[in-house]
């Protein structure tokens, strides 16, 4: 008993084999035209199921990690500010940092980007098999603070679990509330016992972090986690942005004459 062609496609769809499905008619013409041998065939209907499966997997973790932008390093200009860590940069990208549960501290000035290597290696390490969670620290701890306690937990479980956290743009508004730094030291406190990886940027030096902490100890037992397996990336230099703001400037017509 043979099937027709939309039996068959059903039946694909019931078995879950979704990425069979979606090319099964070319993948028939193919092996028509070609006259190839069966298993060829079947091989590559077979690897279309995988690719489909990977790519899937991927976007979901993508979308988990809750990165705005797919920002790689083929994208960064090394040639702006020469004398960014691009070295410490290269060998983060190859996230042996998170086999080792290892962290990475990225401070500097503003617009020398900073955060667009945070998300660079976040979304590397999405295609590479990891959970991420990527947090604009201000924007979030806020969230946190006016969260009920169920969705507290749920946030907290949220920042402890996946593989790597990234902590962007920490204290960019200076102090933070009371409730935010407690949040931070059980989010680090938490991430250290189980030696899961963050990367924390942030345009403070760590000497001032007990000022916006409000609480000198908990900034030292908090640093203190973060850096016991750090690399600390300092990126100095001028800021992206304002190259991008004059060259915007220049081109405006207002500026003709
Ligand atoms: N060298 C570079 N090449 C290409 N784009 C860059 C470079 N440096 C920064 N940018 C871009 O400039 C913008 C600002 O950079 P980014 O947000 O990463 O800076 P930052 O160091 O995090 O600044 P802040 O301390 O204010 O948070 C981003 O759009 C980023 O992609
Ligand atoms: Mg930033």
């Amino acid at each position: 008993m043979t099937m027709t062609t939309p039996e068959i496609e059903r039946t694909l769809r019931a078995l879950r084999l979704s990425g069979i499905a979606a090319t099964l008619s070319t993948r028939v013409m193919q092996a028509q035209s070609t006259q190839e041998p069966f298993l060829d065939t079947f091989a590559a209907m077979l690897q279309d199921e995988l690719d489909r499966r990977r790519s899937r997997l991927t976007e979901r973790r993508f979308k988990q990690a809750r990165l705005d932008e797919r920002l790689t390093l083929a994208d960064f200009d090394w040639r702006f500010n020469p004398r960014l860590p691009r070295q410490a940069c290269f060998e983060l990208h190859t996230l042996k940092f998170i086999g080792e549960g290892a962290n990475a501290l990225i401070i500097g000035k503003p617009g020398t980007g900073k955060s667009h290597i945070a998300k660079a290696m976040a979304y590397q390490a999405t295609l590479q098999g990891h959970t991420v969670r990527y947090v604009e620290a201000d924007t979030e701890f806020a969230r946190f603070a006016l969260a009920s306690t169920a969705e507290q937990a749920a946030l907290l479980r949220a920042y402890v679990e996946p593989d790597l956290l990234v902590l962007d743009d920490l204290f960019l508004a200076r102090r933070i509330a009371d409730a935010s730094a407690e949040l931070l030291q059980t989010v680090v406190h938490q991430r250290y016992k189980h030696r899961r990886s963050v990367i924390v940027t942030s345009n403070r030096v760590v000497q001032d972090w007990g000022k916006y902490l409000g609480d000198a100890t908990m900034a030292t037992t908090i640093l203190d986690r973060l850096m016991h397996r750090a690399a600390m990336l300092e990126f100095e230099g001028k800021s992206y942005r304002l190259k991008e703001a004059a060259a915007r400037i220049a081109l405006s017509p207002s500026n003709d004459a």
